[in-house]
């Protein structure tokens, strides 16, 4: 999988990148009210120019299963031969499964939702343009849909945008909470990514890359920001984009959605209300619970590697650098400050084991229910 990435880019690049394409008609795959808000409508319309195109918007923040087959109709009843996805996660994602329903009619679409049908066609090309800084979905290879109340994950290289466009002007109007939520899930899937099972030496360089970036300019990003902080802060969302493309996230994913399904609390800040006590947990990793076949010394040092890149002596200090380093972009992480009671069974009962299987140390019902407690 090769993707060309285009950084700082202005409407006449983009216009000659689409042209690139030769497309006949251009499927536009938007935010609703972000996407005038972020910039990103002038951006595209002086980029289309003449070219003919067609808007699809009509879908939830957290894509439906249903949304993106009346996308799929839509896109191809048009014509369309080109997709630009330029918004949040969930544009992109969107986009990503409409290219593969369309091309894949063969196959039931649910099928491919829940990975009991295969995509086995390449869609239209996609372009991925973010214009949140976090999710890293523009340098992914999966697409997040949601079925009834289950939470799916596509995953197939067919659906890897062709071409990343990075334009952190989109990013400016980006409210300050949000800003550090969409700055926490890029900062949570770089450190998650260094410590999964599956990570490998490329993937920890991206990790430790977004991670040194993220450290360095999130807070200014959030509390004073400038074009140049915003444009790190996207810059090492897309590099923690490819971690996870290789290694997948771990623990504080997987407990984080059930504090997004129960309690609304957003994704970004959902992850890393467990990411200081999973740093320190999976430095605790014995024989007994490793889950990592390169061993416990391995994992130990790897973690360790993460401290230090904080100025970190320990885990336990690693731990207090990531609460100060919340509370320094005012990112609550206390459970009770939060109004988040009565969690227990919730939280529990509703982890992601698929993502917990990434973790490097294995924990039980009762091992979690300490961590939270002891939070
Ligand atoms: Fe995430």
């Amino acid at each position: 999988m090769t993707q060309r990435l285009l950084e700082n880019i202005t409407s006449e690049d983009l216009k000659n990148l689409m042209s690139e394409y030769s497309a006949r008609k251009i499927f536009l795959v938007t935010g609703k009210a972000s996407y005038k808000r972020s910039g990103a409508k002038d951006f595209m319309e002086s980029s289309l120019g003449n070219s003919e195109y067609l808007r699809f918007s009509e879908f939830e923040e957290n894509p439906k299963y249903e949304d993106v087959v009346r996308g799929t109709k839509i896109f191809t009843d048009s014509g369309c031969d080109l997709i630009v996805a330029i918004g949040g996660g969930s544009a992109m994602d969107t986009a990503k499964l409409i290219s593969a329903f369309a091309a894949n009619t063969e196959v039931d679409s649910l099928g491919i939702v829940k990975g009991t049908e295969l995509i086995s066609k390449k869609g239209r090309p996609l372009i991925a343009i973010p214009t949140t800084a976090g999710t890293g979905s523009e340098a992914t290879h999966f697409a997040v849909v949601y079925h009834g109340q289950r939470k799916y994950s596509v995953a197939h290289e067919y659906i890897f945008p062709e071409v990343a466009v990075l334009n952190p002007a989109l990013t400016m109007s980006q409210p300050k909470y949000l800003t550090a939520c969409s700055g926490f899930d890029a900062l949570s899937q770089a450190m998650e990514s260094f410590w999964s099972v599956n990570s490998n030496k490329e993937s920890q360089k991206h990790a430790k890359e977004a991670i040194a970036l993220l450290l360095e300019s999130l807070p200014k990003a959030v509390n004073a920001p400038d074009e140049k902080s915003r444009e790190m802060v996207m810059k090492s969302a897309y590099l923690a984009g490819k971690a996870i493309n290789i290694s997948k996230t771990t623990a504080a994913h997987a407990v984080s959605y059930a504090f997004t399904t129960f309690y609304s609390v957003p994704h970004g800040h959902a992850v890393f209300l467990t990411l200081p006590e999973f740093l320190e947990y999976n430095h605790g990793v014995s024989k007994e619970d490793l889950n990592d076949p390169r061993g416990v010394e391995y994992v130990k040092n790897a973690i360790e590697d993460l401290c230090k890149m904080f100025g970190a002596n320990s885990a336990s200090e690693g731990k207090e650098f990531l609460r100060d380093f919340a509370s320094s972009i005012d990112v609550e992480l206390s459970l009770e400050k939060l109004n988040i009671s009565n969690y227990e069974s919730k939280i529990v009962d509703n982890v992601n084991m698929e993502r917990l299987g990434n973790n490097p140390r294995k924990i039980s019902k009762e091992g979690l229910l300490a961590l939270l407690k002891s939070k």
